[in-house]
């Protein structure tokens, strides 16, 4: 819908010239005539767009609006380039003109999706204009997921997996080339301490492979942190280990890639569980540059030492206390910090390569409770200056994962829930509702089509439960919810597709290439009308970075295919109503297929 919105736009312009004049124009009446004035209806009775600017213009002009909007209609009833795609637009209350796509350019359409892979939707071209040489105008980073070695990942970093892999997904598919960066947390102070702990318990680990598992780590970790805290001998030999790791010591450094690989190892399982591709470029990959990025920040005068640490002081930002916060570079130990590592990773993603990325987008996907470091990282980089005018850095900010209660999301006996048994009881679940609709149903299957529909269903209901709320709010994990057949759930959407491939199995050919294609019935029209939705959906998604719109899309799509399905013969139809139908379940199919791939949601056949 996209071209034949901007070919309206063209044609409504052309319009405007006529009827008024540019040179007759004044201020008001030009900068009402330049903003965007076709718009989607607002109820389908209206038509499919239409043009409220005859208000408007009405006070400027001194003329009644319905006579304006006559005019503004004559004028594009005169042009051929309208007329082919339009109705007669038709004015309606005190001077809005609605108008309707005619039903040849939207059969047109439709046919045009049958032999198209990308459903319509076409691929951004980039400007061939290169500013700098090697500087990538369609090159996107995406940092998601990033959980931090030796601890283990919770679900804010299952959040920023999911919705951070669905951004990447989309933007891949608009055209641009992804880079998708796992900042995983491995490095900091709390390795001196986990080394200390590693080279006294288990001193074999540094020349055996695999003496630690991860789920030891995690309480690992707490043996080490309740030893730094009550011992002051450990307490000092954690932080010479520090040192020792920072001089690239090769025992220390042993013992800290060995504590990485096994999180690692632990994070992968994850992660194919998923289908999340990831590369990792954690935070010790800047350390070489952290001096460098100091020193800059030094040369261009944005650094106050402030008792021996180096501070930048940027206005606005203020402590509990009402005073003036800073964000600390270089701390007075010499170490460095979060917010350093970060501004090291922006300066490396937008400066071209070879000594960068050279991304024109870096996209952060994390909880909202980090909304203003990132805020206050990005406003140095600016000061700076290290971002380019025409590249773009942004915080993909979300909400907590809360428990049915309102409350953080915790065991049943108060404990932090693993991701693994997430996963694992969303599947047995699926399992259970499975195994009973196959009862009730009198079905039999056997094991390998339960253990994959249960897969199936489990993993895509636990991201589209995520992906399908609005990310910027809390969001309660229900697994009854999410697990339902009915409402805006995973399941609800793959049984609609799952309805379409039992019309083929019923003997209908999906494959019809081309042929005369007719309709009329209004609910395949509301189909058709909503099938030729996807591109403006995913240029919304592309710019918004938000996909519970894609979600909100493919389950109004069902919904409608439903209606469509349930009130309208399809296989009994006589032709040429029953291939014409038929396309539009092929097109139906493929829309929810792709969409759902874009989310990372995986399909089936039979459920
Ligand atoms: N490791 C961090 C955490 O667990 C997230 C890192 C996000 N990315 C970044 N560039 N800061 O909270």
């Amino acid at each position: 819908m996209l071209e034949i919105s901007a070919r309206l736009e063209e044609a409504l312009n052309r319009a405007f010239n006529k009827v008024f004049p540019k040179e007759n124009r004044s201020s008001k009446t030009s900068s009402i005539l330049t903003g965007s004035n076709l718009v989607p209806a607002s109820k389908p009775e209206f038509g499919d767009f239409q043009i409220n600017c005859a208000l408007a213009l009405s006070k400027e002009i001194k003329q009644p609006p319905r006579d304006i909007a006559q005019q503004i209609a004559d004028q594009l009833q005169k042009d051929n380039n309208f007329i082919k795609i339009c109705n007669p637009p038709l004015i309606a209350g005190p001077g809005f003109i609605n108008l309707t796509i005619n039903s040849n350019t939207l059969i047109s359409e439709i046919h045009f999706r049958l032999n198209n892979k990308r459903l319509g939707v076409s691929l951004k071209k980039f400007t061939s204009k290169k500013i700098e040489k090697d500087k990538h105008n369609n090159r996107v980073i995406i940092d998601f997921s990033s959980p931090n070695i030796a601890k283990e990942m919770h679900v804010g970093h299952l959040r920023s997996t999911i919705i951070g892999d669905s951004l990447a997904r989309v933007l891949d598919f608009c055209g641009y080339e992804v880079i998708r960066l796992n900042h995983v947390g491995d490095w900091g102070t709390q390795f001196g301490m986990l080394i200390t702990h590693l080279k006294e318990v288990v001193p074999e680990a540094l020349h055996t492979k695999d003496v630690v598992e991860i789920s030891d780590l995690v309480n690992f970790y707490r043996q080490a942190k309740k030893r730094f805290d009550e011992d002051q001998v450990f307490q000092n030999k954690s932080r010479s280990e520090v040192v020792n790791l920072q001089a690239g010591e090769k025992d220390s450094l042993i013992a800290w890639q060995l504590l990485c690989n096994q999180s690692r190892k632990e994070f992968q399982k994850i992660y194919d569980r998923l289908d999340i591709k990831l590369t990792e470029r954690g935070e010790s990959f800047y350390n070489k540059f952290l001096v460098d990025v100091m020193n800059d920040l030094k040369n261009k005068d944005l650094l106050i030492n402030d008792q021996g640490a180096q501070c930048i002081f940027l206005d606005g930002i203020v402590g509990k206390d009402g005073k003036p916060q800073p964000i600390i570079i270089q701390k007075s130990d010499g170490g460095f910090n979060y917010a350093t590592t970060d501004l090291a990773a922006i300066k490396y993603r937008l400066t071209t390569p070879p000594h960068g990325d050279g991304a024109c987008r870096v996209i952060y996907v994390t909880d909202a409770g980090q909304a203003s470091h990132f805020s206050g990282v990005f406003r140095i980089a600016k000061l700076a200056n290290w971002i380019p005018t025409d590249c773009q850095i942004e915080h993909v900010p979300f909400g907590l994962v809360q428990g049915e209660d309102g409350k953080k999301l915790k065991t049943r006996s108060g404990e932090t829930i693993r991701l693994v048994d997430l996963l694992d009881e969303a599947i047995q679940r699926a399992r259970e509702d499975l195994k009973d609709r196959l009862n009730t149903e009198s079905r039999s299957e056997n094991e390998s089509f339960i253990d994959k529909v249960s897969t199936t269903v489990g993993i895509a209901a636990i991201k589209y439960a995520d992906l399908s709320q609005n990310r910027v709010s809390n969001y309660q994990f229900s697994f009854d919810k999410m697990l339902s057949l009915q409402g805006n759930t995973a399941p609800y959407l793959l049984y609609a597709l799952v309805r379409i491939a039992g019309i083929s199995r019923k003997g209908g050919d999906l494959n019809v290439a081309s042929q005369n294609l007719q309709f009329n019935e209004p609910q395949e029209w509301v189909l058709i009308r909503k099938l030729l939705q996807l591109d403006c959906i995913i240029a919304e998604v592309e710019k918004e970075l938000l996909p519970n719109r894609l979600c909100g899309y493919l389950f109004e799509l069902s919904q409608i295919f439903n209606r469509f399905y349930d009130q309208v013969p399809i296989l009994k139809a006589i032709e040429p109503s029953r291939s014409s139908r038929l396309a539009l379940c092929s097109i139906t199919a493929n829309t929810l297929k792709l969409g759902m791939s874009l989310l990372g949601i995986p399909t089936l056949e039979r459920m």
